[in-house]
């Protein structure tokens, strides 16, 4: 795992819009794998700007996102859809027929699960993962467990991630339990993958996860046994880095 480590939250989103931007102008039809949270946001914020002053073209990109609740549709403003829509995709000239994010409201889930990986298959994979990282470990909602699904799946959100995420809900009771996720498997089938850390409430997770170990504990650190990831943390999530560290 290569590590950068930058100062703030702006550099980190800075050198994360630049690296996707490499990706894209060297393979203008790139797939992007994307993310949602507080994590990317300047990354879209970044990526938008750079957009508007034509740096990146995004009219032939295709984007796959990690997740989605299990019964919010696009217009409810806390599905990850209408995230994706108003923080990136409505202020950029991708094509929307070629945003790709799980279908929480299908009637079949196990179906839409199936067809969500047979459509990122059928798009050529994933060129450019974008990850964040639950304060537990989770990527997308790979939560931690005894053993861990690695196609894309249903899944019971951990209280931990009920609460963390409950800050963008009007009430704890309204935030879904269930979620369709991308497993570890199709996420490491990406041919890159970008993991993005910021804060001091990633400080521990991200110390843990730079230990080496490779556990189902702790999902993230699944992430080790691909070859090309590049962690992007600011000096906050870094802090708690110990130095004999072993990434
Ligand atoms: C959510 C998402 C993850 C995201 C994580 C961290 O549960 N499903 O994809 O990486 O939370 O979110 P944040 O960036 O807001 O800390």
């Amino acid at each position: 795992m290569k590590i950068i480590e930058v100062e703030s939250y702006e550099d980190m989103s800075r050198k994360a819009a630049d690296i996707i931007k490499g990706v894209v102008c060297s393979k203008p039809n790139a797939v992007l794998g994307l993310a949602t949270g507080s994590t990317p946001e300047g990354v879209y914020r970044c990526l938008i700007e750079d957009n508007k002053k034509g740096l990146i073209d995004f009219s032939k990109v295709t984007s796959f996102n990690l997740d989605e609740y299990e019964g919010l549709d696009g217009s409810n403003p806390n599905s990850y859809r209408y995230y994706m829509d108003n923080k990136l995709f409505n202020h950029i000239n991708i094509h929307k027929e070629r945003t790709f994010v799980p279908d929480g409201m299908a009637e079949d889930l196990e179906k839409e699960c199936k067809a969500y990986d047979e459509k990122i298959s059928l798009a050529g994979g994933i060129d450019l993962q974008i990850l964040g990282i639950g304060s537990n470990g989770h990527i997308g909602f790979n939560e931690p467990a005894d053993m861990l699904i690695p196609s894309t799946h249903v899944t019971e959100l951990t209280e931990e991630t009920i609460k963390a995420n409950s800050r963008f809900f009007p009430s704890l009771d309204q935030v879904p339990r269930r979620a369709v996720t991308m497993g570890m498997g199709s996420i490491l089938k990406a041919r890159r993958i970008l993991l993005l850390a910021s804060g001091k409430n990633k400080a521990d997770v991200i110390d843990r996860l730079l230990q080496g170990d490779i556990s189902t504990s702790l999902p993230a650190s699944m992430l080790h046994m691909h070859r090309d990831v590049t962690l992007i943390v600011d000096k906050e999530a870094a802090s708690k880095i110990s130095n004999d560290c072993c990434a």
